[in-house]
């Protein structure tokens, strides 16, 4: 049995990826962003899963947050799930966030960040970016490039924790809208197979129903992972610490 947390549970892939994660089996921790809208969820706590309450776009809560799991049973796992199309937190939420819970959770030796074939339309550059979210710096493209660049950076820094990133195609969500043409379960599958299969121990992957795809070129550029690690640092306060 696993452990695993999986960000924004509260509705669309991530709430069928820790609903399936649990059908499976295994340990759950649940996410939503306030009390009021862990309700959502209150049928998977009701099945076992533990939750977590934390709004994303406030870098304090995520940090206190990341630090207070790190201190309970260790987690194995991490499906980097939730996710903004757009406003002043995409950089918070997509990017931002993702980034402390790898930096300041020792136990996990997976993640899984999901990314989009959006990403491609992304652009790598690191000026100007409001890394708080107090105004809306990047848009999505962006975002979804920078987190699918990390999921690389985060393998090649530690050899022995699988990072990989994820599209899970255009399905029907809050996000996705009603007539996303892509297959629903398809679009959750392949994080749980990441986070939680003896076979899928591999790493650095970008990932679309289980096959692997070529990401942008900017996601497999040394420097600029290197550019994006000591960015997400330097205007947090936290580095990625060495195992
Ligand atoms: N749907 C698609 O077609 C598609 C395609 C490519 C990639 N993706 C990616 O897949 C992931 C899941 O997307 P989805 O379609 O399932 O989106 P969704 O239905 O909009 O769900 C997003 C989840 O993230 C949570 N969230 C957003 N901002 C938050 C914050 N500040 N604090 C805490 N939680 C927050 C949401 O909480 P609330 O319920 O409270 O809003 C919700 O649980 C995202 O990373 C998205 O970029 C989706």
């Amino acid at each position: 049995m696993t452990r695993i947390l999986v960000t924004g549970s509260t509705d669309g892939l991530g709430r069928a990826t820790a609903a399936s994660l649990l059908d499976a089996g295994h340990d759950v921790v649940v996410h939503a962003r306030s009390s009021t809208r862990a309700r959502a969820v209150a049928d998977l706590v009701d099945r076992g899963a533990a939750l977590v309450v934390c709004d994303l776009a406030d870098r304090d809560e995520v940090v206190a947050t990341a630090t207070s799991l790190d201190g309970g049973p260790a987690i194995d796992a991490v499906v980097h799930n939730a996710g903004v199309l757009s406003g002043p937190s995409v950089v918070p939420v997509n990017v931002v966030a993702p980034y402390l819970f790898t930096a300041l959770l020792g136990t996990p030796t997976r993640h899984v960040y999901l990314s989009s074939g959006m990403h491609r339309g992304g652009h790598p550059d690191l000026d100007g970016i409001e890394w708080a979210g107090r105004t809306a710096s990047r848009s999505y493209s962006d975002s979804k490039l920078l987190v699918t660049q990390l999921a690389a950076a985060v393998a090649e820094h530690w050899p022995d924790v699988c990072s990989n990133a994820v599209d899970p195609g255009w399905v029907a969500t809050k996000m996705g809208g009603a007539g996303a043409p892509d297959d629903f379960d398809l679009g959750h599958e392949t994080q749980e197979w990441l986070a939680t299969a003896p076979d899928a121990g591999t790493s650095g992957g970008y990932w679309f129903h289980r096959q692997q795809q070529e990401p942008h070129p900017a996601v497999r550029d040394r420097r600029l992972q290197r550019g994006l690690v000591d960015a997400l640092a330097a205007a947090t306060g936290v580095r990625l610490p060495e195992r």
